[in-house]
């Protein structure tokens, strides 16, 4: 690969040992996949917010590149830690969990990074513009930024994001290439798109559909926003593994079927109809019958307008005693919350309205379902539903509407919708 003088300079330990070994792993990454060069970024988010998939000895790693002058060299944030310092204790995180999360936490703000602890860095500043190249972590971010803004990022991890942040650079290959960017399978939308969930139910075919290919989707006439586009990135991202998507007459790239394609044909057309919606709503709700522990709103983490709403759906109500309800933010969110009276209306209604966190960054199954004895969740999102599944071995998990969830949470029992 062809490095610039000052990227040689990094390479060479001119600028200290932290900034070379983050160019060394940028460079072995860029050979890996056939980088002919290096480009500047200027917004980066960083994936390894929490010790639980750094584990001790990524932290240490971590701690090492601060104490090495690493510092960020960009707009660069980070996803969600594996604690919320106000209610850990509330949530039984062991204090050894706590311990490294404090190191992590101040290894990455010696080193400048905005200690967002969110998984949606959009809604926290980290803005990029239409084709700016840059380096994103976190699955529901990644389709977020190529496909709604129309930047450039390919799927990156711990060690490629933040050496990004540390370096200002990312090797040039896969999608920040013009001509990788083209959607090669089409998913037909013959069922109408309006709230999150039903966004975050098509997200989830279309995961499984494509798998990693990028998916044009045909037929979209409403709902499109930022906050349902976020629920479908997540759900792409918990069934396949999709980097990129394009929305025909939507999104920037795709002001036509065949712009959208680069003039070719696609490989697959899947359609999703109600058939097929109601067999992913059917997947992802695999529990009947079980008393509900726990429920999940902001997976991905909220907007200050989920919030309004999910506040309105709350106020004058309370969940039921015994049940666990979480609302997931971003400290930036939760301020403008606390300031607008929507976290008092959140938990005066016996929910906890959490920043920096969720519950696949702080360990659910030795914490919840150990400790609290959590046996089965409600959610609105399809990520969570896929993962609270997964992660605690099959637990049983009721998916559906955010009205359904906050009904179920004030209930503690799940009333099935219309068919
Ligand atoms: Fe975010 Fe956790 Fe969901 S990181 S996307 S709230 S699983």
């Amino acid at each position: 690969m062809k490095l610039t003088l000052e990227e040689t300079a990094m390479l060479n330990g001119e600028f200290g040992p932290a900034t070379q070994k983050a160019m060394r792993i940028l460079a072995s990454i860029g050979d890996i996949y056939g980088a002919e060069r290096m480009a500047k970024v200027e917004h980066v988010h960083v994936a390894s917010g929490t010790v639980i998939s750094t584990g001790k000895g990524g932290a240490q790693f971590i701690e090492w590149m601060a104490e090495n002058g690493g510092q960020a060299q960009c707009y660069a944030t980070v996803n969600p830690s594996a604690i919320d310092t106000n209610h850990w204790k509330r949530l039984r995180i062991p204090q050894d969990y706590y311990d490294w999360q404090i190191r992590l936490n101040n290894a990455y703000e010696k080193m400048g990074i905005i200690t967002a602890y969110s998984c949606t860095p959009y809604l926290v500043g980290n803005v990029p513009h239409f084709g700016e190249l840059m380096c994103s972590a976190e699955s529901s971010a990644i389709p977020m930024y190529n496909g709604y803004f129309g930047a450039r990022t390919n799927r990156q991890g711990n060690p490629s994001s933040l050496s990004s942040a540390l370096t200002g650079r990312v090797p040039v290959y896969g999608l920040l290439l013009d001509e990788n960017r083209f959607g090669n399978i089409v998913i037909d939308v013959k069922v109408p798109c309006r709230s999150e969930h039903d966004w975050a139910t098509l997200g989830y075919f279309i995961g499984k559909h494509a798998v990693s290919k990028i998916p044009v989707l045909l037929g979209v006439e409403e709902g499109v926003s930022l906050d349902n586009c976020k629920m479908m990135c997540a759900g792409m991202n918990s069934s396949g593994a999709v980097p990129h998507f394009h929305i025909v007459g939507i999104t920037p790239e795709a002001p036509t079927l065949s712009a959208a394609l680069g003039g070719k044909k696609p490989l697959e057309v899947h359609v999703y109809d109600s058939a097929a919606k109601r067999e992913v709503e059917r997947h992802l709700c695999n529990a009947a019958g079980e008393a509900i522990d726990m429920v999940v709103l902001g997976c991905p983490h909220v907007s200050v307008h989920q919030l309004q709403r999910i506040a309105r759906l709350l106020e004058g109500r309370h969940v039921k005693e015994g049940v666990l309800m979480e609302v997931l933010a971003s400290d930036a969110i939760k301020a403008v919350a606390d300031r607008q009276g929507l976290t008092k209306i959140v938990e005066d209604a016996g929910a906890l309205l959490l920043s920096r966190t969720c519950p696949t960054c702080y360990p659910l199954g030795e914490c919840m379902a150990v400790s609290l004895g959590i046996r089965s969740m409600a959610t609105d999102s399809s990520k969570m539903a896929h993962y609270a599944a997964a992660d605690s071995g099959r637990m049983p998990v009721y998916y559906g509407t955010t009205e359904q969830v906050i009904d179920a949470a004030v209930s503690g029992v799940w009333a099935a919708g219309e068919e």
